[in-house]
C-alpha cells in the first residue's frame, strides 16, 4: 500500500526527540509540534519504510494541553519545539520520554519513579547562546527546522534579558558595517556581571565571565562549555553528588569543574578528566581560586585516559560522568567497569543514550537507585537527567 499524502490522526503521546506519535493506514507517524490528544490533519513530508514524518496542516480538535505558542518565530525557528504545550504538559512529556527510553532501550521493566524539577523560569532562562549568521543576507538567529537556512530572530523568548541585549547589540554592529569579516556563528555567555562573545567582534570581548553557584565561583568564557541554564544548577549538583563522601572521586567530562569543586569538598582526592584544553584550564583555575588542592584535572580523552589509568586506582568510591549528547563510548563503559567504582552518578542531556549506557552498566552488576530529571531547557523537548547507580556488592 502506498503511503498517504494527508491523514487525519489523534496524537497518542510525545516520543523521545519531541515528535508526537500517531498511526494511519498501517503507518507509524511522527508529527512535529503536536500535543498529546490533538486531532489533526497532517501532511506526510517523508516516508521511511512503515514510518512517516508529518507536519500539521490543520488542528481539528486541539488537545486540552495545547496553548498558543507566544513566540512569533515558533515553527520556523529550529530552537523551540514545545511551546505548543502547557508547562505542566512539557514536564509530563519529558518524564514520559525518560520512562520510555528506560523501558524500550535500557529494557528496565519497572523503571523507578521519576521526579522532575521544574525550571524556576519557563522563559528568559538561557545565559548562553550560539547564534548563526548568514553573511549574505545578514540574518542572525538560529537554523530553521531541518535546514541550514538562518531564521532571523530579533527577540528570543528563552534568552535571559542580558543575553537578549547582546543579541540586539551584535545585530546592530553587523548592520552598521563595523564588522569586516563575518563569522559563521556568534557565541555569547553572560555571567554574574560580565559578558563574553566569541569570536571577538568589534565592541565585544571574549573575556572570562564568573558565575556563582551554591557558594562556588566558576570562571569560563563563550568558547568553553558551561550549562546554559543556571536556575536549577544548585539542585542538579545536589542530586549528582548527593551525600557521597569518601577517599577518591572521579569526574569524567568535567568541563570547567562544575561538579569537581563540590566533590573536592567531600572527597579526600578528586580527579577530573576533560578533553577540551580551554575548559580544563578553567577547571584548574577554578580549583586554584577555591584553594582546593586535593583535586587535579587531566586534559585527555576520557576513553584513552581510562584505558591507560584504570589499573592505577584500586578503589574508587564515586564516579560521576557527564558526557555530551552522544553518551559514553564503548571504551568509556569498559574503562568504568575496569575501575569498578562503588557508586556512579550519570548526568545526561539525552535520555536515549543514557538508557543505552545504563543497559550496559546494569548488565555488568550495577543497580539503578534513582532517576531524577531537571527541566534545564523549557520550551524544548530537551531534558537533563541524573541516574544514580550502586555496585551490587558495594
Ligand atoms: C555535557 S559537558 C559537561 C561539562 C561539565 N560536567 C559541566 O556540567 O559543566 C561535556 C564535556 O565533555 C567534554 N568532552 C567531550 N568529549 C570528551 C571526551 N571524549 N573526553 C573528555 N572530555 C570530553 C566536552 O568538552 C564538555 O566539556
Amino acid at each position: 500500500m502506498s503511503p498517504p499524502t494527508f491523514a487525519t490522526v489523534t496524537i497518542e503521546r510525545i516520543l523521545p526527540g519531541g515528535l508526537g506519535l500517531a498511526h494511519a493506514e498501517g503507518y507509524t507517524l511522527f508529527v512535529a509540534l503536536s500535543a498529546p490528544g490533538d486531532v489533526v490533519r497532517v501532511r506526510i513530508d517523508r516516508v521511511r519504510g512503515q514510518v512517516a514524518f508529518a507536519s500539521i496542516e490543520e488542528i481539528i480538535t486541539p488537545s486540552s494541553v495545547r496553548v498558543e505558542p507566544p513566540c512569533p518565530y515558533f515553527g520556523a525557528c529550529g530552537g523551540c519545539d514545545f511551546q505548543q504545550l502547557t508547562y505542566q504538559a512539557q514536564l509530563d512529556a519529558k518524564k514520559e520520554i525518560i520512562r520510555d527510553c528506560l523501558r524500550r532501550i535500557a529494557q528496565i521493566e519497572s523503571p523507578p519513579k521519576i521526579v522532575i524539577h521544574p525550571a524556576p523560569r519557563e522563559w528568559q532562562y538561557r545565559v548562553r547562546a550560539n547564534w548563526q549568521l548568514d553573511p549574505v543576507t545578514q540574518r542572525l538567529g538560529y537554523f530553521e527546522t531541518g535546514s541550514h537556512r538562518v531564521c532571523d530572530v530579533e527577540v528570543c523568548a528563552v534568552l535571559a534579558p542580558r543575553l537578549q541585549e547582546i543579541l540586539e547589540r551584535v545585530r546592530s554592529e553587523i548592520r552598521s558595517g563595523s564588522i569586516d569579516i563575518f563569522p559563521k556563528d556568534v557565541r555569547a555567555v553572560v555571567g554574574d556581571v560580565d559578558v563574553s562573545v566569541a569570536p571577538p567582534l568589534a565592541g565585544f570581548q571574549t573575556d572570562d565571565v564568573t558565575l556563582s553557584v551554591v557558594g562556588e565561583s566558576y570562571l569560563f568564557n563563550a568558547d568553553s562549555f558551561f550549562q546554559v541554564s543556571p536556575g536549577l544548577l544548585a539542585q542538579l549538583i545536589g542530586e549528582a553528588s548527593g551525600d557521597a563522601r569518601g577517599e577518591l572521586a572521579i569526574d569524567l567530562y568535567c568541563g570547567a569543574g562544575l561538579f569537581t569543586l563540590p566533590l573536592a569538598r567531600r572527597f579526600a582526592r578528586v580527579v577530573g578528566i576533560e578533553v577540551n584544553e580551554r575548559a580544563s584550564g578553567f577547571a584548574v583555575r577554578n580549583l586554584q581560586q577555591a584553594q582546593l588542592t586535593n583535586a587535579s584535572v587531566v586534559t585527555r580523552d576520557v576513553g584513552y585516559w581510562l584505558k591507560e589509568n584504570a589499573q592505577s586506582f584500586p578503589s574508587v568510591d564515586f564516579l560521576l560522568l557527564d558526557p555530551p549528547r552522544a553518551g559514553a563510548e564503548n571504551i568509556v563503559i569498559k574503562g568504568i567497569l575496569d575501575l569498578q567504582p562503588r557508586h556512579i552518578a550519570y548526568v545526561s542531556c539525552d535520555p536515549a543514550t543514557l538508557a543505552r549506557d545504563l543497559k550496559k552498566l546494569l548488565a555488568a552488576g550495577y543497580t539503578l537507585i534513582s532517576v531524577t530529571a531537571f527541566d534545564m531547557f523549557p520550551q524544548t523537548h530537551h531534558v537533563e537527567t541524573v541516574a544514580q547507580l550502586a555496585r551490587k556488592d558495594g
